[in-house]
């Protein structure tokens, strides 16, 4: 496939939807020694932790190349860049604003105003100081805390140059894979570990909430959260049971809290040791209103049940990205309909949604059609949802270049846009090119 489109009665294709790259600042900026040091920068120095030995010191030098990198998004003809901020680079180790590091920000989000591109920011995304880790990190409650005044000083500063702040990404991966398997920062492991680091995630977004509604009531405030949807591996009741298991562990865990103030109910069946630590008036905190709701899916899992654990997931069925993820687009419409259900949602924004493939640069171009296929299934599950009744109002390629993609380094390549690590030249693949058409194909942009 070498286009992308949707039927032409889409509400996809009206010129209020809006479309939009994603990035996150550990995995593009460089520049590290403008900033306090990070858990990302500890772990990367850890031996055996990053499958390229790689690091984030450099990345795609956005922190020297971003006026050129916006330009880049303006060429794309997106509505929306989904960004986010390094806490310790606009933080000093007393707590009070790095003036240096704000700027930084503050002349990209005036660049993209100017460039009429709105700024979705997220606070939050999983680079957590060091320094702050050196004290428990989000094992300790004070950071929640620790997080609200960041919060509170970065978005004054701010001011309103922002359109929507997603408070945090992802906790699910910060939790379980940072603290309860250690596969990402800070790497610890421990299953006593997962729910408590989840906890205090979950109320310093709920504090962060509370600050956002205060400093900034006309920005769009909410989180952005992943799903895995979880399948059974027959229709047996103990496989279903599993799978009922793991989603209720990996993702409803995450935002049934926010929206019915309490966590799922196995709760009851986790050992006393695993439980988080819950004070009085918590449960309130993290379920503060929220503007809207920021969903990222990239594959679904399977589960079968199984004497010893919880639940045991299946190896990925093909089709399969080039990280190894199965490409199957209809769980995510089975996910946001389920979810629509489920909750009383505010507004929805797929806030990521992308694919790693095997590119190659040749002759000056990226011919990554399977990944504009992939691109092509998802935008149509996401009008599948919409036809279903699901409100549903952006969508955000993850992402809008090739970066450090955690644990796998620069290996894998999720961007619509090529790196060359050794020169930093950019080149839009056609998969960028596509985005690009099918965005502008659209009734004429506001
Ligand atoms: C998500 C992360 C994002 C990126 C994609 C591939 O879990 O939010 O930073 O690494 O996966």
């Amino acid at each position: 496939m070498t286009k992308i489109s949707l039927p032409v009665n889409s509400p996809m294709l009206s010129a209020d939807f809006t479309y939009g790259v994603a990035t996150a600042s550990f995995q593009i900026e460089g520049g590290a020694e403008h900033r306090l040091a990070s858990i990302w920068d500890r772990f990367c120095a850890t031996e055996g932790k990053i499958a390229d030995g790689s690091n984030g010191e450099v990345a795609c030098d956005h922190f020297n190349l971003w006026r050129q990198d916006i330009e880049l998004i303006e060429s794309l003809g997106v509505d929306a860049y989904r960004l986010s901020i390094s806490w310790p680079r606009v933080i000093t180790r007393e707590g009070t604003l790095n003036q240096a590091g704000v700027d930084f920000y503050l002349g990209i989000l005036d660049d993209l105003e100017r460039k009429n591109i709105k700024a979705f920011v997220t606070l939050y995304h999983w680079d957590l100081p060091q320094h702050l880790e050196d004290n428990g990190g989000w094992l300790n409650r004070e950071t929640a805390y620790l997080f609200r005044d960041y919060v509170d000083l970065i978005t004054k500063a701010f001011g309103d140059r922002v359109y929507a702040y997603a408070t945090l990404n992802e906790p699910f991966c910060s939790a379980y894979l940072g603290y309860e398997v250690g596969v990402h920062a800070p790497g610890i492991v421990g299953k006593e570990y997962g729910k408590k680091a989840a906890h205090h995630l979950l109320l310093a977004h709920g504090l962060a909430m509370q600050v956002l509604a205060k400093n900034s009531p006309d920005t769009l405030n909410g989180i952005v959260l992943n799903f895995t949807p979880c399948y059974p591996a027959s229709n047996s009741s103990e496989d279903k049971g599993a799978a009922h298991f793991a989603d209720d562990y990996f993702n409803q865990w995450y935002i049934k809290p926010l929206f019915d103030g309490e966590y799922p109910e196995i709760l009851s069946q986790l050992p006393k040791a695993h439980h988080p630590d819950i004070h009085q008036g918590d449960m309130a905190i993290i379920a503060q209103p929220m503007d809207f709701l920021g969903v990222n899916y990239y594959t679904r899992a399977i589960y079968r049940a199984d004497k010893q654990q919880d639940f045991v997931e299946l190896p990925a069925l093909e089709p399969r990205t080039d990280i190894g993820w199965e490409i199957y687009p209809k769980a995510l419409t089975k996910l946001l309909v389920s979810l629509n259900e489920k909750y009383s949602l505010p507004p929805l924004y797929i806030t990521e949604n992308g694919a790693a493939m095997a590119d190659e640069l040749k002759d000056g171009s990226v011919n990554d059609l399977d990944r504009i296929d992939y691109y092509q299934s998802h935008l149509s599950a996401v009008h599948d949802a919409i036809g279903q009744g699901v409100d549903i109002r952006g969508y955000f390629a993850w992402s809008l270049m090739d970066n450090f993609e955690w644990a796998e380094g620069y290996l894998k390549r999720f961007g619509i846009v090529y790196v060359d690590y050794a020169s930093q030249q950019r080149t839009v693949k056609a998969s960028g090119n596509a985005y690009k058409n099918f965005i502008s194909s659209r009734v004429a942009k506001k």
